[in-house]
């Protein structure tokens, strides 16, 4: 990252170690999801270009996998580009694409040496070739890992994927594969990209929206939420220690009563 970019990340204030100790190993989430919002505030507060942003956020992004596999976090998901995102300038598209380009290309050795899988959610054959190739390729060379799943989710909508598994399951009937009626919750649940992973446990939502933006619809309905204030580009490790702090004294009844 420049030095530059690095000098403006807001320092952390939160004690890494004081966190990690309050952190109760045998509770962690199974997965995580995380919606990285505030790339573009936190370069105009600073009177940078909002690609600068991204280029910040990048490396929160780094932090933030390392830490999930340090904690041995089993899924990580994150919202790198929506299905809405399209309505945003060009010049501004074809920045995220290249730094997703930029990011696998790097990272993908030190990914794979830490055990990471890398995996894909969306619609991949709307994206440009150069990602669709480098997506191909890491998906390749980590399939055999066994550490963290990494979901990129990239031109992704969560109405999309369910309307993707609705069409599937209609054309299974349609063949007489499935009868109308043996249709249930696990039929969904194993035609969304996500099938075989468990639902995230812990939704982290950067820079004070309150809101899930067409995000793993289906797979949120029991997760935690948790709103931060903070951008994206100074979002890290301490962070979300906080959040899973915050997670563990949370009372998960998922509609039933306290224990
Ligand atoms: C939302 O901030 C962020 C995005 C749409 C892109 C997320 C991309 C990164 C974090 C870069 C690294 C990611 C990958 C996949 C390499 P925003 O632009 O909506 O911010 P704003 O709400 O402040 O305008």
């Amino acid at each position: 990252m420049n030095n530059k970019i690095a000098n403006l990340t807001q320092a952390v204030q939160l004690n890494e170690q004081d966190l990690l100790a309050s952190i109760d190993r045998q509770k962690l989430p199974g997965h995580i999801a995380i919606i990285m919002d505030g790339n573009g505030r936190w370069a105009l507060k600073r009177g940078l270009p909002r690609s600068l942003g991204h280029l910040a956020g990048m490396e929160s992004l780094k932090d933030i996998v390392n830490i999930c596999c340090d904690l041995k976090i089993k899924v990580l998901t994150v919202y790198g580009f929506s299905t809405e995102n399209w309505k945003r300038p060009q010049q501004e598209i074809n920045y995220l694409m290249n730094l997703t380009v930029e990011y696998l290309n790097k990272e993908i050795n030190e990914l794979c040496e830490k055990g990471v899988k890398v995996n894909s959610i969306g619609i991949l054959k709307e994206l440009p070739q150069s990602v669709q190739d480098i997506i191909a390729n890491s998906v390749e060379r980590s399939c055999n890992n066994s550490g963290l799943i990494f979901n990129l989710a990239l031109n992704y909508g969560g109405r999309v994927e369910i309307t993707d598994a609705v069409r599937a399951i209609a054309a299974a009937v349609e063949m007489g594969c499935l009868k109308a009626s043996q249709v249930d919750i696990q039929t969904i649940t194993d035609h969304l990209y996500t099938a075989g992973q468990p639902d995230p446990d812990l939704l982290i939502r950067t820079a004070g929206d309150c809101r899930i933006s067409n995000f793993l619809l289906w797979q949120l309905a029991y997760s935690e939420i948790w709103f931060t204030n903070v951008l994206w580009p100074d979002f890290r490790r301490q962070h979300l220690l906080s959040a899973l702090v915050d997670y563990q004294r949370r009372e998960r009844r998922f509609g039933g009563l306290q224990k």
